[in-house]
C-alpha cells in the first residue's frame, strides 16, 4: 500500500465523508468498548456510541461477555445510557424485557399484537472480545477475528501485561474537532518544535521510527539517554521481559481506527477518539500505572503524568485551532512531511477502507 503524500482537505470538514467514515469503518472495524475491570459483575454494562450504530456490552449470568444493538425490538427505542448495573434491560417505552443473555422475556398486553415469535425478538447480538484488558466490539459479522487484525502488535505488547495498568485519571471530554485531527496530532513529531518547543522537544529525537503493522503502526521516540534515566528505568519496570527500546524508547501504537496507546513498562495512556459530527469529537483518555507500584515506579508513573498534561494542553489549543482554520479553508489538500508520515499510513488505510484513492473530493 502506498502511503499518501498529501490528504483531501475535505477530510476534516465534509457530512459525507464522515458517514462514509462510520458506515465503511466503524461499522466494521474492532472499537474498543471499555476496560474489562468497568464489566467484571453480572449486569455490569457499557454503551458505546460515535463508532456505528449504538451498542452496548453487559456481563450475563453466567460470567459471559454479551453486546447488542443498542435498540428495542418493538419500535427502536434506545435501551440503555452510559455505564452501569442492572438485572434485566427494559425498555422505558412499553416496557419490553430483555434477560442479559439477550431473550425477550416480557412483552406487556401480549394479546393485543398478532402472534408474536418472541424467539426471534432477542436483542440483536454484536460481536464481543477481550484482549490486553480492555473489551473489544465488532458490529461485521465477516470481521476477521480481533488478535488477527492485531496480529504481529499481540505478541510485541505481551510484555507490557496491559491487563494490569490501573488508572490515575480516566476521563471524558468533547472537544471540538475532527476525530483524526487528534488523532493526527499525536502521530506527528513535525509540531514538536514549534508547539513544545519548551517542554517535550528538548527530551526526545524528533526524527521517530515508524513501524506498520498492516492497518495499525507504532511510532517509536526515542528518550534523551541521560545517565539518571538508564539507572531508573530498570528499577521502574516490572512486566517483561523488555528489549532494550521498551525499556528507553516511547512506543506509541495506532490501533486503527481510533485506539492510541502510549506505553512504557510504568506507564500507559490511552486515546480513544469517537467522531461526533465533523467538529466535534469525544475523547476517552486514561492514564495508567502498574496495579501495586510503589516508591520510584509510583512517584515516576505520577510524574509522567502531569508532564503529559502540560503537553496535553499545548496539543489542545493547537488542534483546536487548527479545526477552526479548516473549517475556513478552501477544499484543496495538505502536504505531509516526512514527519507525518504516520498521518499518511493512516490517511491510506482509512483510503482502503472507505475504497477511495487518494485523488477523492
Ligand atoms: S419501543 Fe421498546 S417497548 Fe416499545
Ligand atoms: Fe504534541
Amino acid at each position: 500500500m502506498e502511503l499518501m503524500r498529501s490528504v483531501p482537505s475535505s477530510r476534516y470538514t465534509s457530512d459525507s465523508f464522515a458517514e462514509r467514515e462510520q458506515r465503511d469503518v466503524f461499522s466494521k472495524a474492532w472499537i474498543v468498548a471499555s476496560r474489562t475491570r468497568h464489566l467484571m459483575q453480572p449486569g455490569d454494562f457499557v454503551t458505546v456510541d460515535g463508532a456505528g450504530p449504538s451498542v452496548f456490552v453487559v456481563r450475563d449470568k453466567q460470567g459471559h461477555l454479551r453486546a447488542y444493538r443498542n435498540s428495542c425490538r418493538h419500535r427502536g427505542t434506545r435501551l440503555l445510557e452510559g455505564r452501569g448495573n442492572v438485572s434485566a434491560i427494559r425498555c422505558p417505552y412499553h416496557d419490553w424485557k430483555y434477560a442479559l443473555d439477550g431473550r425477550l422475556r416480557h412483552i406487556p398486553g401480549r394479546d393485543g399484537f398478532e402472534p408474536l415469535e418472541r424467539d426471534s425478538l432477542g436483542l440483536l447480538p454484536v460481536r464481543v472480545e477481550e484482549w490486553g484488558g480492555f473489551t473489544w466490539v465488532n458490529q461485521d459479522s465477516e470481521a476477521e477475528p480481533l488478535l488477527s487484525s492485531l496480529g504481529d502488535l499481540v505478541e510485541e505488547l505481551a510484555p507490557y501485561r496491559l491487563e494490569e495498568m490501573v488508572p490515575i485519571q480516566e476521563a471524558v471530554w468533547t472537544l471540538p474537532c475532527n476525530w483524526k485531527a487528534l488523532l493526527d496530532n499525536a502521530t506527528e513529531s513535525y509540531h514538536l518544535e514549534s508547539v513544545h518547543n519548551q517542554s517535550v522537544q528538548q527530551h526526545v529525537d524528533t526524527e521517530p521510527d515508524f513501524t506498520v503493522y498492516g492497518d495499525h503502526h507504532r511510532l517509536t521516540l526515542e528518550i534523551a539517554g541521560y545517565e539518571w534515566r538508564k539507572w531508573l528505568d530498570h528499577r521502574t519496570a516490572r512486566g517483561g521481559p523488555y528489549t532494550d527500546k521498551q525499556y528507553a524508547e516511547l512506543h506509541k501504537y495506532l490501533l486503527f481506527p481510533n485506539f492510541l496507546i502510549n506505553v512504557l513498562p510504568y506507564h500507559l495512556t490511552v486515546f480513544q477518539v469517537f467522531p461526533d459530527g465533523v467538529d466535534r469529537c469525544k475523547f476517552v483518555y486514561g492514564f495508567y500505572k502498574r496495579q501495586g507500584a510503589r516508591g520510584l515506579e509510583a512517584l515516576r508513573a505520577y510524574a509522567t503524568w502531569a508532564a503529559s498534561r502540560w503537553i496535553w494542553r499545548e496539543d489542545l489549543a493547537i488542534i483546536r485551532q487548527f479545526q477552526r482554520g479548516v473549517m475556513a479553508s478552501e477544499d484543496g489538500v495538505h502536504r505531509l512531511h516526512n514527519e507525518e508520515v504516520a498521518i499518511a499510513h493512516f490517511h491510506a488505510v482509512l483510503s482502503r477502507w472507505i475504497n477511495l484513492n487518494d485523488t477523492e473530493s
